[in-house]
């Protein structure tokens, strides 16, 4: 029984050895099927053709041969009755302004995140892009704002200070709809077209699916627990197949404040405690919200966090139409929702929970997808199977049913009284199931032609070298390395690839393997069963068994995934770098003898995360969220200007990339 990665790689290679009746190992580099013995792996031409960048520490850089154009920036104004953000007025506390959190429910939001395109005409010109806004950055919105890592108190004293600022960050998240159309200056946001939307952290949404109505969701302002006010913290999303976007609410604690006083109240109910304690719910709420406004205080309103950390529906070609939280598909710090049609047409949503030894999810609907009536899957999101990922050291694994069943594992006594709780507190679900706790898991993507999946484990500083049980989030786990997190502490993270058992997204069994093992391939890159007997730590990396070290560009935290129209894994990052650059793009093939060969497409602003990675259909723009550049400073100091140049603050922005000339990007 192999129980670690260098087990398994070994069980592989002298399987592999025994199949091929050979008696030496065989590099990997010779054999870049080792890893996989179907098909994906049999040769396809490498398509990707452009110049890998350098590492480096400046604004945006991109391959030669490439431009952006800048769709969106934080604060551009969707109407023409609204101005623009005067950024030139941060520093004299501009934003502190009566009126201006009415004008960002008319802007761009700030920190952009996710992006979907749904094109409106056929010839790849016009199309809405859905964007949500993950967060805000308040030490590059208010002068004198001195960020989040602030002595403890020090939020709720600006905040005192300045309650003017909470609707203002209210407004900047949450999700944009924007009409963009392709001229010849680029890619621009068409203002007053009727598609524009801003859904903030007061736009009514539907509560839908099992946890509607349930007892943990209904609030004193909302006694029926079917309606909610607005969506914020969303990161990695996605799209269904009948033209909705999917925003995935993430760290939805960091909103809500007072929880110690919640435990001392003398009447409060021990179920609302205990279903608040994996999402680390706290005493001093991060943005302060809580302080101005009475629904994020916790001995005000125990349950309204339960509204929080779903997946949210957004029909962009429907303005009227609120946001839906499907809460089927689980509670938890959403990460991506990677959909895919089954052969038997079904829906398949794959989806991560980016947090330290939280897991890996999968729904499938009960109904049938149906090309030919699309308004007939709107609630197609609200009835099916919702499993979690347990990864087997054999390089196997099952999605286990997360079904109530007063005779299953899921049933009172485990604290779950009815499917609406099984969904609610379905990190504590996966545990009684006994899911693998993962690194961090982020955004999950489905590879468009070969149908695999791949998720990015950011990276985990709590994950120990050696095997160590210890608390975490209020329940132990085992926080040594195991064969689906083979690296402890793991600084720079992984990317695994799922293989549904017959290529059938509805399968119950799959089978996995680690896909890239981030780092610095200058370092110890991982070709050969050899490089990994004395074991694995920070200088370790494996890019697929692709062995030419010079062809790889190092890599750390990755985090949002997106594919070209070629199936090319592209991959954008959100945290440390082996070699401290910022952060980037990067892509390979994932098949082919080129299968692994990831190289470097794109840099970002200093302090900025990259996230979004999608393409238009076409494949010759490609879209990214610039979030956060300049992070690190403040309106008083700021460490970056872009995009405006020299003498301007920071903004998040979305850009599309685009070949010049024309063509495929990357190729
Ligand atoms: Fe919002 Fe997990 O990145
Ligand atoms: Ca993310
Ligand atoms: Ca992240």
């Amino acid at each position: 029984m192999a129980d670690s990665f260098q087990d398994l790689l070994e069980q592989r290679l002298s399987r592999r050895q025994v199949l091929n009746g050979a008696a030496a190992l065989i590099p990997l580099a010779a054999a870049p099927a080792l890893f996989t013995s179907d098909p994906v792996a049999a040769a396809t031409r490498n398509t990707l053709r452009f110049a890998a960048i350098d590492r480096s520490r400046d604004d945006v850089v991109l391959p030669d041969g490439y431009t952006y154009d800048l769709v969106a920036r934080w604060g551009d104004s969707l109407f023409t009755g609204t101005p623009d953000i005067d950024m030139a007025m941060l520093a004299e506390g501009g934003l502190l302004k009566s009126g201006i959190a009415e004008q960002q429910t008319r802007q761009f939001g700030q920190n952009c995140d996710a992006i979907r395109y749904f094109p409106l005409d056929s010839r790849g010109k016009r199309g809405l892009l859905c964007v949500n806004h993950e967060y805000t950055s308040d030490e590059l919105m208010f002068a004198s704002h001195d960020g989040f890592d602030a002595k403890k108190g020090a939020i709720r004293g600006y905040i005192e200070k300045h309650p003017q600022v909470v609707p203002v960050t209210q407004a900047a998240q949450g999700v944009s709809v924007i009409e963009i159309a392709l001229g010849r200056d680029g890619w621009r946001l068409v203002k007053d077209s009727r598609f524009n939307r801003r859904i903030t952290a007061h736009t009514p949404a539907e509560i839908r699916g099992p946890a509607r109505g349930t007892s943990l969701v209904r609030t004193k302002g909302d006694p029926t627990g079917t309606r909610v006010f607005g969506t914020f913290a969303g990161c990695a999303g996605g799209e269904t197949p009948w033209g909705t976007y999917l925003s995935a609410e993430e760290n939805i604690q960091d909103y809500f404040g007072n929880l110690r006083r919640l435990k001392e109240m003398p009447d409060v109910d021990p179920f609302v405690i205990d279903a608040h304690r994996r999402f680390r719910m706290r005493q001093e709420s991060a943005y302060g919200w809580d302080v101005t406004d009475p629904r994020f205080d916790l001995v005000n309103e125990p349950c309204e966090p339960f509204r929080f950390g779903w997946i949210v529906e957004i029909d962009p070609r429907d303005p009227q139409r609120p946001p839906v939280k499907r809460t089927a598909l689980g509670r938890f710090a959403h990460e991506g929702a990677g959909t895919v049609v089954a052969k038997s047409g079904h829906v398949a949503v794959y989806m991560g929970d980016d947090d330290k030894f939280e897991h890996i999810y999968k729904f499938v609907t009960s109904g049938r997808f149906d090309k030919d009536d699309l308004a007939a899957n709107r609630d197609l999101l609200d009835a099916g199977a919702l499993y979690v990922a347990r990864f087997d050291a054999d390089g196997t694994g099952r999605w286990l049913p997360m079904v109530f069943d007063s005779r299953g594992p899921l049933n009172e006594r485990a604290g779950f009284r009815h499917q609406g709780d099984v969904v609610i507190k379905a990190r504590a679900a996966a545990t009684v199931l006994g899911a693998t706790p993962m690194d961090r898991p982020e955004d999950m993507e489905v590879n468009p032609v070969t149908g695999r999946i791949y998720v990015s484990c950011t990276n985990n500083a709590e994950r120990t070298a050696l095997p160590v049980t210890k608390m975490y989030a209020g329940r132990e786990v085992e926080a040594g390395p195991d064969a689906a997190n083979p690296r402890g502490k793991n600084p720079w993270g992984h990317i695994i690839e799922i293989h549904e058992n017959d290529d059938d997204h509805t399968s119950l069994e799959f089978r996995w393997e680690v896909f890239i093992l981030a780092g610095d391939p200058r370092g110890k890159l991982i070709t050969d069963i050899k490089d990994v007997r004395p074991g694995i730590d920070r200088n370790s990396a494996y890019f697929a068994g692709y062995a030419n070290a010079a062809d790889l560009s190092p890599i750390g935290s990755p985090d949002n995934l997106g594919f070209d129209p070629d199936g090319n894994l592209w991959v954008v990052t959100d945290g440390p770098q082996p070699r401290n650059d910022n952060n980037g793009c990067w892509v390979c093939p994932t098949t082919g003898p080129d299968r692994g060969r990831l190289r470097q497409f794109m840099s970002g602003p200093i302090g900025a995360e990259i996230c979004g990675c999608q393409f238009t259909p076409d494949g010759e723009t490609f879209f990214l969220s610039i979030q956060h550049p300049g992070e690190g400073g403040s309106v008083l100091k700021p460490r970056s200007h872009w995009p405006d140049g020299p003498g301007t603050q920071p903004r998040s922005s979305v850009i599309a990339v685009r070949k010049k000339g024309g063509g495929r990007v990357g190729t």
